[in-house]
């Protein structure tokens, strides 16, 4: 027997037990002739002690020498501690050793494995097996077993079934490039790895499953931030003979679930907002709705005077910033340089101060009286002791730029505590958007969405028009999940290739099985899919997803731990057709 009890395991009621431990030790403190010893598991600490007294001199010895992570057995009992120390589950106990084990020894690990550890992000990541046996990146790990065991519960509990997809497939298009994978047996030939499973769900309506989830892995190759990583889970789920308000129903009931089981929080409002309104209001389709700073559109009130910059823009956008009058002038410069950052790209921004004996002062005095900016106070709803920031421009840029400033003024200001949770429904999205570029129209979540059944007509006469019978779940200013009604029908599937600019034959080729399986009778469905690891990862109070995966890649797509991508060998290459002199035969 390794263990008779964990290492978090043991307390006041186990004083005189006889007990067998394993783990790591931790921390080694020795007083010449009486030594301690944190073992840790990943239940926490148990206090070992070896004194001269009470224990035989070797075993003394040997506890001395006992390097950090080394890993031990040890037997022994289970006494009082002289210093109890109140903010350890074990703290009441420790245990003086009698028989004591190597199991195997340890390299004295390359960083401190303690809550705060000297280990810089790229040491860690190398080293990821060290990482995890630290709390922090444990307590993630398992509070996402936590949330994924709670969704599965729940949607089984609601009838959903899990079925497993296939992860060598064709292209799936969601908007990323494909990972492909060469066919030995098929020579010159690829399989994509799924973007997500969508056709694979939309397939087992036709097949009648009905309701259907799976936490499935995507993958998709596109450029990496902190919320997105070339393959992540989905909670993936598609129901029959529903209708959008079917399907928000169930998952607005999954999300207050998980937010009652993970922290006892009882949502009780959960807002709808339509696209159109997401973007006029806040710049964004995933708007933070815990804090105020709503957009005031100010053409109106702003243009038609002598200030030519507003003059020349398409929009005026004003924001108030609560209590930020009190920004001192350098601050308020540095901010302006902040908007002017590349990432920004604003090329400036106009303020009002709003003083607390009622009067204005601007950045642009010279072109507004006191009236006007009484009146862009009144619009974007700022009172004596705001600061209110204008940006303008073409409208989609000054939107961005404007909620780009809207956020990092609420980070500024504290007003997105991670442990308020506001989630929210983004409806009524238009099903295409134009490629400002190339002119071509791209599928705004993707090419199996069905349009409103009332704009089914302006398909043909104006598609840029039409509203798609899509949703998307954010969280907190993170777009959570996503899904919608499908397209059931061979012509409307066809007809929105078509849009998409696949030839008839392209479309066959591409997408022909499905097309071809809503003529064996498919049933009106639809679905969504969360980002698990966003939800996590949100829900933990936090936004960066690699944290709550166990073995995450950098941002340059690598597992710098086993080092991958690698290249392959000649043999392998050939074998897969791969290699130049393979494609010469
Ligand atoms: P969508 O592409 O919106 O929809 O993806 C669903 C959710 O998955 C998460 N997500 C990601 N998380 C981490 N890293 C990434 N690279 C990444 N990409 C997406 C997001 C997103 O909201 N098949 C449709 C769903 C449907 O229509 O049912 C789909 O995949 O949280």
């Amino acid at each position: 027997m390794y263990r008779s009890h964990n290492c978090g395991a043991l307390s006041a009621k186990d004083i005189g037990k006889t007990v067998t431990l394993c783990g790591w030790v931790q921390k080694l403190r020795d007083k010449g002739f009486i030594g301690w010893v944190d073992l840790r598991d990943r239940y926490g600490v148990t206090q070992l002690i070896f004194d001269a007294e009470r224990t035989a001199p070797e075993l003394l010895q040997a506890a001395k020498e006992l390097g950090r992570e080394t890993v031990i057995k040890i037997k022994g009992e289970v006494i009082a501690r002289n210093n109890a120390n109140p903010n350890m589950p074990t703290g009441e106990i420790e245990v003086l050793v009698q028989e004591l084990q190597l199991l195997n020894a340890a390299k004295t690990p390359p960083f401190t494995i303690e809550d705060q550890t000297d280990g810089g992000e790229e040491l860690r990541a190398k080293y990821r097996y060290l990482d995890i046996r630290r709390n922090p990146v444990k307590n993630n790990l398992i509070f996402r077993h936590k949330v994924s065991m709670a969704v599965r519960q729940y949607l089984s509990d609601q009838g959903f079934i899990d079925v497993e997809t296939p992860y060598l497939i064709k292209s799936t298009p969601e908007g990323a490039r494909d990972f492909v994978v060469p066919s030995r047996m098929n020579p010159g030939q690829f399989y994509a790895l799924p973007q997500s499973p969508q056709t694979f769900k939309q397939l087992l309506m036709v097949g009648g499953m009905d309701r259907y989830f799976q936490i499935v892995k995507c993958f998709r190759d596109e450029d990496l931030r902190a919320d997105r990583q070339p393959e992540f889970t989905q909670i993936d789920c598609e129901m029959a003979f529903v209708e959008q308000e079917d399907v928000l129903h169930v998952f607005e009931g999954l999300t207050r679930h998980l937010l009652q089981e993970v922290h006892g929080i009882d949502i009780k409002e959960f807002p709808r907002m339509t696209y159109a309104h997401a973007m006029k209001t806040y710049g964004n389709d995933k708007p933070d709705i815990r804090f105020g700073m709503e957009f005031a559109e100010l053409n109106e009130l702003a243009q038609h005077r002598d200030f030519n910059v507003f003059n020349a823009a398409a929009l005026v956008v004003g924001i108030a910033v609560p209590g930020a009058n009190s920004y001192t002038r350098k601050e308020i410069d540095a901010l302006i340089d902040w908007v002017k950052r590349p990432q920004v790209g604003a090329k400036g921004m106009v303020y009002v101060r709003c003083n607390e004996d009622g009067t204005y002062k601007s950045s642009v005095d010279k072109f507004y009286t006191q009236e006007d900016l009484a009146a862009w106070a009144k619009a974007t709803g700022a009172a004596a002791g705001d600061l209110i920031c204008v940006l303008s421009g073409d409208i989609d840029a000054t939107r961005a730029q404007t909620s780009a400033l809207r956020m990092e003024l609420a980070t500024r200001l504290g007003l997105r505590d991670p442990k308020v949770f506001a989630p929210l429904w983004v409806i009524d999205f238009p099903l295409l958007e134009k490629d400002p570029e190339t002119g071509h129209f791209h599928a705004m979540h993707h090419p199996f969405t069905a349009p409103k059944p009332e704009h089914l007509e302006l398909l043909d006469t104006n598609p840029a028009a039409v509203n798609a019978n899509a949703y998307d779940l954010v969280l907190n200013g993170n777009e959570i999940g996503g899904g919608s009604i499908r397209i059931h029908d061979r012509d409307t599937q066809s007809k929105m290739l078509s849009l998409l600019g696949f030839s008839k034959e392209d479309a066959q080729a591409q997408f022909g099985f499905l097309m071809d399986a809503f003529e064996y009778g498919a049933p009106p469905h639809g679905g969504l899919a969360f980002g698990l690891d966003r939800l996590v990862s949100i829900l933990g109070g936090q936004e960066t997803i690699r944290d709550f995966i166990a073995f995450p890649k950098n941002n340059a797509g690598r597992d710098v731990m086993i080092d991958a991508p690698a290249p392959l060998d000649q043999e392998q290459l050939e074998e897969l057709y791969l290699s130049s002199s393979a494609n010469k035969q």
